[in-house]
């Protein structure tokens, strides 16, 4: 999937994976040979220990050879990595395209960026995208691998720096702000004593923060704009690939359909999907109730039978997983597909990325040797 890529993004809905999976991804090309980072947001404590990001920085680190050396693989290339930090990537945004250094501390200073610099939506979107394109542009990594951020689902990254970029462009607002604007005829006279009662009550100034930041945004606005251009045209590049990270419960599968059609309508290039967290049963052909039986000879019999119906149960998961994965596949053609299986404990170290990671680069052969030995 990512041979030839230089940009790999892995999208997907809130807590499917994502985090694991881009690390996971990028330990393994960095073990073929390549340079390699991985921009992760907000990684479980262990995880971003693990790779050595937890630091403040906001730009990759290499993670040392000695946290590597605790796996069983040589890691021929480099691996790289950093936690973003959205609030300072904006800044460092609005530093790059200010005209001077003064513009720029006027804008970090003014409210209504200070609010719009921090908010949950969009931001954390629009901030990862533009980290990807500034580590693009610089070309120290043969791959670059961005995690998305924790949103509802993961259309959510494709839409959401679009509507602050135009809110950034803010034609509409401008219009609506200006003395003669349509906003001031609409609100009339009427609405300025409300105005000025708010601004007692909260301190907040609302049109004079907008207004002064558009105007202090200025022909910026313009720059905006043109980088969105750029942006958009590295993620339809050839050299990019969207790799969709999803559990196997109904409503993900159904999202990363939808998800796949959205890619391909909007021109970006597809590369696959990963099903992670996926239940095998282990029962295979075995009776539950005879393994409540087996269990029974080992076992307290209140603990087997604990243990028997919540082999019944994972049966019943695993059915359901099956069935989900086979309306997925019949809608993508198999190389498109990578399943890696619920593991029994939580992934927050080196050694449970590799775990993943085995499973994400293993040949089909392989593979199915790994799940028989799951399964075993
Ligand atoms: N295959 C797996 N088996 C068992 N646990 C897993 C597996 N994959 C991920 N996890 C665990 O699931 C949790 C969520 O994973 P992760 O943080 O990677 O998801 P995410 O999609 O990045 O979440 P968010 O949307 O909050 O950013 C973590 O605790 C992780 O250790
Ligand atoms: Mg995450």
């Amino acid at each position: 999937m990512l041979d030839g890529k230089r940009v790999c993004v892995c999208c997907g809905s809130g807590g499917v994976g994502k985090t694991t999976t881009s690390a996971a991804i990028a330990l393994g090309m960095a073990a073929r040979g390549a340079k390699v980072a991985v921009v992760t947001i907000d990684p479980a404590n262990r995880l971003a220990n693990a790779l050595g990001v937890e630091q403040l920085g906001n730009e990759p680190r290499r993670v040392s050879r000695d946290r590597l050396a605790t796996a069983p693989l040589e890691v021929k290339g480099e691996l790289w990595a950093m936690m973003l930090d959205p609030k300072r990537t904006f800044d460092e945004l609005i530093e790059r395209i200010a005209p001077d250094p003064g513009r720029a501390e006027q804008i970090k200073a003014n409210r209504v960026y200070q609010e719009l610099s921090t908010a949950v939506s969009g931001s954390q979107e629009l901030t990862a995208i533009a980290k990807l394109y500034e580590l693009d542009q610089s070309n120290r990594f043969d791959l670059l691998v961005l995690d998305t951020p924790p949103s509802r689902n993961a259309l959510e990254f494709l839409d959401a720096p679009g509507r602050l970029n135009s809110f950034l462009e803010g034609k509409a607002l401008k219009a609506f702000m200006r003395p003669t604007g349509f906003g001031v005829r609409a609100l009339g006279r009427g609405a300025l004593p409300l105005l000025g009662g708010l601004r007692r009550i909260t301190g907040i100034d609302l049109i004079t923060d907008l207004t002064v930041f558009f105007g202090l945004l200025g022909d910026m606005t313009n720059d905006f704009s043109q980088r969105a251009a750029q942006v958009e045209q590295l993620l339809r590049a050839d050299t990019s690939a969207f790799v969709l990270v999803t559990s196997a419960a109904r409503e993900p599968i159904d999202e990363a359909i939808w998800f796949g059609q959205r890619l391909e309508a909007d021109g970006l290039p597809f590369a696959g999907v990963v099903v992670n967290r996926v239940h095998h049963d282990l029962l295979g052909d075995r009776e539950p109730r005879e393994l409540g039986a087996a269990l029974a000879k080992s076992l307290p019999s209140s603990l087997a039978g604990r243990v028997a119906d919540n082999f019944r149960d994972y049966h019943v998961l695993a059915r359901r997983d099956d069935h989900n994965v086979a309306r997925l596949a019949s809608h993508l053609d198999d190389t498109r597909l990578l399943l890696v299986p619920q593991l029994d404990d939580d992934v927050h170290d080196i050694e449970g990325l590799l775990r993943v990671h085995r499973y994400l680069f293993a040949s089909q052969a392989e593979r199915e040797q790994l799940i028989d030995d799951l399964v075993a």
